[in-house]
């Protein structure tokens, strides 16, 4: 199939502040859409997976202040951290959109004119709070003990400002979000949305007068624009939108533009659920189809903080733990959506028990039987297969419709958790066939115990591909499945194993962890 006649799939993580290094918070995002991503790809999409930085506005400005660096020179080099992060982390993303870029500025600009043009946008002045490490402004009855809600310290800012209309936009959102339900996920964040609409909207502040870190407001140089409103446009930036414009692509923006998912933390939904959809209005523009918002981690039990200097570098725990194996972990260990706590413990947990001796053991102790028993050749599947048999396959075969509906939901545990289920399952066909028992015995029954298992081996290795690439590889290189047969397409019952197939000799892939922590 030819790009241009697959389905196409278009995902976004948020565009990361440059303020700071890389942590675990941000390959969380990132990782799950790349997990998504991959899922797609295999299953016959014609995937755009865009990423990137985040570079204007005061808290860079500041930052790059503190660096004692222009703001340009300090975010060159902390967005190329961000970038090498996606290599470390085998990140599969198709762009990655810096916000300092010329296209993203006509971009920029381009939606500014279109919002003034339809009178969306009235020169004014602010005055009230702003907290620069959130970049937003808040009300004084939504302060709390003098803060933001967000426990971010606030500064009293009084300055010309442009407005954008927002409180227009109520009825239309309200509307827009009862005709389109799965717009939000997971639900009870949808549910705030709404809420925070229905409570009525405020205009929304979309320039600064007081610092020049930004793109410029155009034919009014004393402004930027606000960082918000410059952040968000990055998803339609990418898409080669204006399609007139100097960086334009009429085609890319027809296939790629509404974007299917904005993956973004519970954080910044309102971001993305209220004002990017109320700016798209009024731009005439359509919208995206879906925002889901997932969770945050804590450290051992704590909020992850600056302050506290206990983030956690991905690199490092892709290290000492593995990379497929930190990767798993993140997306099996908290359902998707829900905070969940990091610690040592946990994942040690994961990787000895479902990767090392759940997964690993199996696919190591089957293939070495294959190999040693059958000169490296696959026996024949089973002509009468037993009922046991006809079981174990037939929940492998039913795995990718199901797991793909999970995915569908960004329900990224619940999908690994069935896959986990069919390899509980061919555990206890094992124990309970046992082979090594029937070499002696029955080896023709031996023959059809491997052969059935090695095909559950196949499917899994195939569908976990789309998480642990690296590992999947290795598997499926041992059961000498060619590289064009790796494809959801080669799921189910009309592609198994033929008798005779060559496998190469099977090495370990998932180690039991037995380093520091390990018990
Ligand atoms: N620049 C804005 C996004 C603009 S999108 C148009 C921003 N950047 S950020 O770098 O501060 O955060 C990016 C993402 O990292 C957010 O989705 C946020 O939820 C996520 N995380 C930051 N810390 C986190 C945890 N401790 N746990 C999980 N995710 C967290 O916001």
């Amino acid at each position: 199939m030819t790009n241009q006649s697959k389905p196409k799939y278009y995902l976004t993580t948020p565009i990361y502040y440059v303020n700071d290094r890389p942590h675990i918070g941000h390959a969380y995002t990132t990782l799950a859409c790349d997990f998504l991503a991959r899922f797609k790809r295999l299953d016959g999409y014609d995937v755009c997976f865009l990423t990137g930085t985040d570079e204007h506005g005061q808290k860079v400005e500041k930052a790059a202040h503190d660096a004692g660096v222009s703001p340009q020179d300090f975010t060159d080099s902390v967005s190329q951290n961000f970038r090498d992060l996606t290599d470390s982390l085998n990140f599969s993303n198709d762009d990655f959109i810096r916000t300092t870029e010329s296209r993203h500025k006509v971009a920029c600009q381009t939606l500014w004119d279109l919002l003034r043009e339809r009178g969306h946008l009235t020169l004014g002045s602010y005055s009230g709070w702003y907290a620069t490490r959130d970049e937003a402004f808040y009300s004084e009855t939504e302060l709390v003990d003098g803060k933001a809600p967000t426990g971010a310290p606030v500064e009293w800012v009084e300055e010309p400002s442009y407005f954008f209309n927002l409180s227009q936009w109520q009825d239309r959102l309200l509307a827009f979000y009862e005709a389109n339900p799965d717009f939000v996920g997971p639900d009870s964040r949808f549910n705030e949305v709404k809420s925070f609409v229905a409570g009525g909207l405020r205009d929304l502040s979309v320039s600064r007068a007081s610092f020049k870190w930004g793109v410029s407001v155009p034919n009014d140089d004393d402004h930027v624009m606000y960082v918000w409103l410059d952040a968000l446009t990055n998803y339609i930036t990418a898409t080669g939108w204006p399609a007139d414009g100097s960086f334009g692509d009429v085609e890319k923006y027809a296939r790629l533009w509404p974007a299917d998912l904005h993956m973004v933390g519970k954080d910044i939904l309102r971001f993305h659920a209220v004002y990017w959809p109320a700016f798209l209005m009024a731009a005439d523009l359509p919208l995206p189809k879906r925002v889901f918002a997932h969770g945050w981690w804590t450290n051992e039990g704590q909020k992850i903080s600056k302050s506290l200097g206990n983030a956690i570098d991905p690199l490092e725990l892709a290290e000492q733990y593995g990379l497929d194996q930190m990767r798993y972990f993140l997306m099996r260990e908290v359902p998707f959506g829900k905070d969940g706590d990091y610690s040592a413990q946990a994942i040690i947990h994961r990787i000895n028990g479902d990767l090392a001796n759940d997964l690993g053991n199996l696919s190591q102790r089957v293939l070495s039987m294959v190999f040693k028993n059958f000169d490296g050749k696959m026996p024949a599947f089973p002509d009468q297969p037993t009922t046991e048999d006809r079981v174990l396959v037939a929940a492998a075969d039913a795995l990718l419709p199901a797991v793909r509906e999970k995915m569908d939901r960004q329900a990224f545990h619940e999908a690994l958790r069935l896959i986990w289920q069919v390899i509980a399952d061919a555990n206890r066909y094992v124990d309970t066939a046992a082979p090594w028992v029937l070499k002696k015995t029955d080896p023709a029954r031996m023959a059809e115990v491997l052969a059935v298992l090695a095909e559950i081996i196949r499917q899994v290795a195939i569908l976990i591909q789309a998480l642990m690439p690296a590992s999947a590889e290795k598997m499926l290189d041992q059961l000498g499945v060619a590289t064009d047969k790796r494809s959801f397409a080669q799921i189910g019952g009309a592609k198994r194993l033929a008798k005779g197939h060559i496998i190469a000799k099977p090495e370990p892939i998932f180690p039991r962890y037995i380093g520091e922590g390990a018990v």
